[in-house]
């Protein structure tokens, strides 16, 4: 099977062993504490759930501007986007050696995991603003992903981690939240070879569903793993179980049977476009695929990002052997009414006109469905399109 990032096995922070556990439960009671903010709580998830493979913990001051600036650790590992835990306030922990995290995300802020601390560093707000740049490529506060990251504090809190739990993620989604290490294991009891791996934050409408059968056909694919976010997102966005919901509809009665996996990560959405591109490669590669698609505005935002950026970074900024997994590059897709199916624009027959595609934005899409209007079955699968309805007439009700 491919080879984790940077190292030969994989490295979950998670204390699989059930003692031990609730031996660091019983000491993480009498340490000092800190409530994370919600990012850092997802990058502790991540970290114990292999994802994250080789990190051990959290980057230092210098780790986070190199990794920013050049996309590398001071110790040379490639790693695109800061794995921080940052935090406005740190005068309960100040000299402590070792510290309690607490899990922003679930009700009465138990402890996600425990922190050996290396160091506590301030970052001047012109390096935390030269991070926003390098990262999202801009400083805008109106992007979402940079107005979480300098709203967030600038104290950086470094050090190995040892995860407790897998937060809200494992309780709220247990059909579908999975680790790295589980989803290898699903890799290899199936027998994949090649495994196309598919990012999502949204439902599955039909030119998602077609990407993923284009890739599979045409890198030979064994098999798919939608891997779909299960964490924060900005406001409009649809929520994880609707999503989730309507992907399974969708893979049930529109894929072959054992072709296609469904599963999630838990991690909030940074909408850093070609970076985050570049980070779901690495624990795409992590889980075991060989393949990772990657289409039109990939974790993008607005008008923050060309369309095809995320799929340029791979081939003008990641260095020739830095990753394993390949990119398998996907057109703007959408169903031709001259070819009566969907299809790459750039291999639309001659003659094809733009207005001959099906066509609608989020936007539009939002705006359909909030008036409780049918979505056009050339754009959306009936059975998918009946499940977002509910939930927009639900919003409606509410
Ligand atoms: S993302 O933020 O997770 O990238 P989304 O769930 O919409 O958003 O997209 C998942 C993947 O499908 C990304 O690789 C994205 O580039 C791709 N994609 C979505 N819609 C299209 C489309 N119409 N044409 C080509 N690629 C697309």
């Amino acid at each position: 099977m491919i080879r984790p990032h940077g190292s030969e096995t994989l490295k979950p922070r998670y204390v699989e062993d059930v003692g031990l556990r609730s031996e660091l439960v019983r000491e993480a009671a009498n340490l000092p504490k800190l409530l994370m903010c919600s990012q850092a709580a997802a990058n502790a998830v991540m970290l114990g759930s292999g994802y994250f493979t080789p990190l051990s913990g959290f980057m230092n001051l210098a780790d986070a501007l190199a990794v920013a600036g050049e996309m590398k650790a001071t110790c040379g590992l490639f790693w695109p986007i800061p794995i921080l835990n940052v935090a406005s306030e740190v005068s309960g922990i100040r000299d402590a050696k070792r510290i309690a995290l607490l899990d922003p995300n679930v009700e009465g802020h138990p402890v996600l995991a425990i922190q050996d601390v290396l160091s506590i560093e301030e970052a001047t707000e012109e390096q935390m603003r030269f991070m926003a740049e390098k990262v999202f490529r801009t400083t805008d506060s109106k992007h979402p992903g940079v107005n979480n990251f300098l709203s967030a504090g600038r104290f950086l809190v470094a050090g190995p981690i040892q995860v407790l739990n897998y937060s809200y993620f494992a309780t709220d989604f247990p059909d579908t939240f999975r680790t790295a290490m589980e989803i290898r294991e699903i890799i290899h009891r199936r027998g994949w070879k090649k495994v196309v791996a598919f990012q999502t934050r949204n439902p599955m409408h039909r030119a998602h569903e077609a990407l993923v059968k284009i890739a599979m056909q045409r890198v030979g694919a064994d098999g798919a793993i939608i891997h779909m976010l299960l964490g924060k997102l900005k406001e409009g966005d649809i929520p994880a179980s609707v999503r989730d919901a309507s992907i399974r509809k969708m893979v049930e009665l529109y894929f072959e049977p054992n072709t296609c996996e469904i599963t999630g990560y838990g991690f909030d959405m940074l909408y850093a476009g070609p970076r985050e591109a570049v980070l779901h490669a690495i624990f795409r590669q992590n889980m075991g695929a060989t393949h990772l698609i990657v289409g039109r505005d990939h974790a993008g935002v607005g008008n923050y990002y060309g369309p095809f950026d995320a799929q340029e970074i791979f081939r003008k900024e990641v260095p020739p052997g830095a990753l394993e997994i390949q990119i398998f590059e996907a057109d703007h897709t959408a169903y031709s009414k001259v070819v009566g199916d969907v299809i790459m624009m750039r291999e639309a027959p001659p003659g094809h006109r733009p207005e001959d595609f099906v066509n609608l934005s989020g936007t539009k899409v939002r705006e359909m469905l909030s008036a409780g209007q049918e979505l056009p079955p050339e754009f959306a699968r009936p059975e998918v399109a009946r499940i977002l309805m509910d939930y927009y007439r639900s919003l409606a009700e509410a």
